[in-house]
Formats: structure tokens, C-alpha cells, sequence
């Protein structure tokens, strides 16, 4: 068994673990279990994923005993609207648990990259699942933590590892993870939106304060990734950060003000 069956103990949100050796994808998986009957607080965990997803229609490489994947089922009683906002928490609890383990300062590039030192750490991909009565979230976060070499395409991946030269318990990092978002998520229950969160977030916006290039989705996901995403016909905003509903704030040279979300843009800094 590579994953010990109850690291997690008696946890106050994640009530079930369900681990595999080799699936597709965790978040496949969970979406498959929800149809099933799994619910609230079942976390399913996999050593290694054959057919790890990304955003916007992207792959997340998973070999085998480097990462961690996984992907956590919520009910929230929450409006549908509002539950991309539980991606910018994730975020921030991601970052928590690799900065208290390692000692690096990961940032994050709006709304759910996790970088430091100009390579990304993790992503995390959200998904919104409303089946009749109930509807369900699953948060899926895919991180490099061990990764010692990485394919070639992926110039812009680093792990733990690469960073710091040194090797990390995953069970720990899960456990901080999601203990951190536990109680992040009570809070953001009580008031529905991130206001909370909101300067901590800034904080670690990597592109805050900054100019960044908001690119059409579908132009991103014709180049395959914001980075290779052409700039033409596209002007530089400054960020001025986000919006209590997660929204990205950006000001207009000429000092007007709007704000995006997350499925209309990329963004490059
Ligand atoms: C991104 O960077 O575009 C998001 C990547 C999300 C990857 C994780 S790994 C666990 C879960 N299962 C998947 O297939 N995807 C997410």
C-alpha cells in the first residue's frame, strides 16, 4: 500500500479516504463515486494518475511516487455561483502546507497556480458537479513534490524537490493541506464570500501590483498554455488584485477599473 489507509486520522472534514495504486484521474474518479452514492468529505488519493487532467483541456503529468493527486468531495450549502471561490482557498492552503514543510515562499498566480521561483508547484482544478437533489464540488490538486526530472515540455514545472534538493513526506503535506482548508472553509461558510482571505491572497499574488496581459481563453487554450498564447492586439493592464468574489481587479491605463473571472481570461505577467 503506498498511502497508509488512515493518515489522515479522525479528520474534521475529510471523513473517508479512498486511495488507488494507478487510476485515470482522481477528479474522473470522484465524479464516478459521487454517481455512486460517496460523499461530502471522501478524499480519493492516487500514487499515480495515467491520465492526469489540467485546465482548460490540458494533461497534469502523475508518475508514479513523486506527486500527490487528489481530489476532495464537497457539498457545500452554498450557491453554485459561488463555489469557484473554493479554488482561491485551496490555493492558499496548498501554499500553506508546501511553505511549512519546506520553507520556500510559494506565491500564486490568479486564480490557482502555485509558483516559486518562477516555476509552478502545483495546480488545482476545480469542478462543479450538480446531480438532482445535491449539488457536489470537487477540488482537484495535483502537485509535484518529489519530481526529479520532469518531460521536456513542461519547462515552467519544478517540485519540492527541485528547489530544495530534498525529498517530503506527501501524507504530512495532505494532512496540512486540508486541515488548513478545513478551517479556512468554515469561515468562508459563515460569510460566503473571501473578504477574509482577501489580503492574504494579495499578499502572495505574484503578478500584484503588476502588469499582466489578460488573454482570451480560447486563445490560450488553442496555444496550449498562456505562455505560448500569442500577445497581439493585446495591451497590459495593471493588477490591482481581487474582488471579495475572486474576481482578478485590474485598472486601465487611463485609471478605470473592471474586474474578470477566472473562465474568461488567462493571464501572463
Ligand atoms: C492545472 O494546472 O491546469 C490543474 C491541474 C490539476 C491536476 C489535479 S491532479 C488531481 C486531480 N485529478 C486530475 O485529473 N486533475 C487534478
Amino acid at each position: 500500500m503506498i498511502y497508509n489507509k488512515d493518515f489522515m486520522g479522525d479528520h474534521p472534514l475529510v471523513k473517508q479516504l479512498i486511495t488507488y495504486d494507478e487510476t485515470d484521474s482522481t477528479n474522473v474518479r470522484a465524479k464516478e463515486l459521487i454517481s455512486q452514492g460517496v460523499g461530502n468529505g471522501t478524499l480519493i488519493l492516487a500514487d499515480r494518475q495515467t491520465q492526469g487532467r489540467g485546465r482548460m483541456g490540458r494533461s497534469f503529468s502523475s508518475p508514479a511516487g513523486d506527486g500527490i493527486y487528489m481530489s476532495l468531495i464537497l457539498t457545500p450549502p452554498l450557491a453554485p455561483e459561488k463555489c469557484s471561490m473554493l479554488t482561491l482557498i485551496a490555493a492558499l492552503s496548498a501554499c500553506r502546507a508546501l511553505d511549512s514543510v519546506s520553507g520556500l515562499h510559494t506565491q500564486i498566480k490568479w486564480p490557482n497556480d502555485i509558483i516559486c521561483e518562477g516555476k509552478k508547484l502545483v495546480g488545482i482544478l476545480t469542478e462543479y458537479i450538480p446531480v438532482q437533489e445535491r449539488d457536489y464540488v470537487v477540488i482537484g490538486v495535483g502537485m509535484n513534490i518529489n519530481n526529479r526530472e520532469f518531460p521536456a515540455e513542461l519547462k515552467k514545472a519544478g517540485s519540492l524537490f527541485s528547489l530544495t534538493g530534498k525529498a517530503y513526506d506527501r501524507e504530512v503535506i495532505i494532512l496540512h493541506m486540508w486541515t488548513d482548508f478545513c478551517e479556512r472553509y468554515n469561515a468562508f461558510l459563515k460569510t460566503g464570500d473571501l473578504s477574509v482571505f482577501r489580503q492574504e491572497y494579495e499578499d502572495r499574488l505574484i503578478h500584484m501590483n503588476r502588469e499582466v496581459f489578460l488573454i482570451p481563453t480560447e486563445r490560450t487554450a488553442a496555444a496550449g498554455s498562456a505562455e505560448e498564447a500569442s500577445l497581439e492586439g493585446l495591451a497590459p493592464v495593471y493588477c490591482t488584485g481581487i474582488s471579495a468574489n475572486g474576481a482578478l481587479v485590474c485598472k486601465n491605463p487611463d485609471g478605470s477599473e473592471f474586474s474578470v473571472s477566472a473562465g474568461e481570461i488567462s493571464l501572463r505577467y
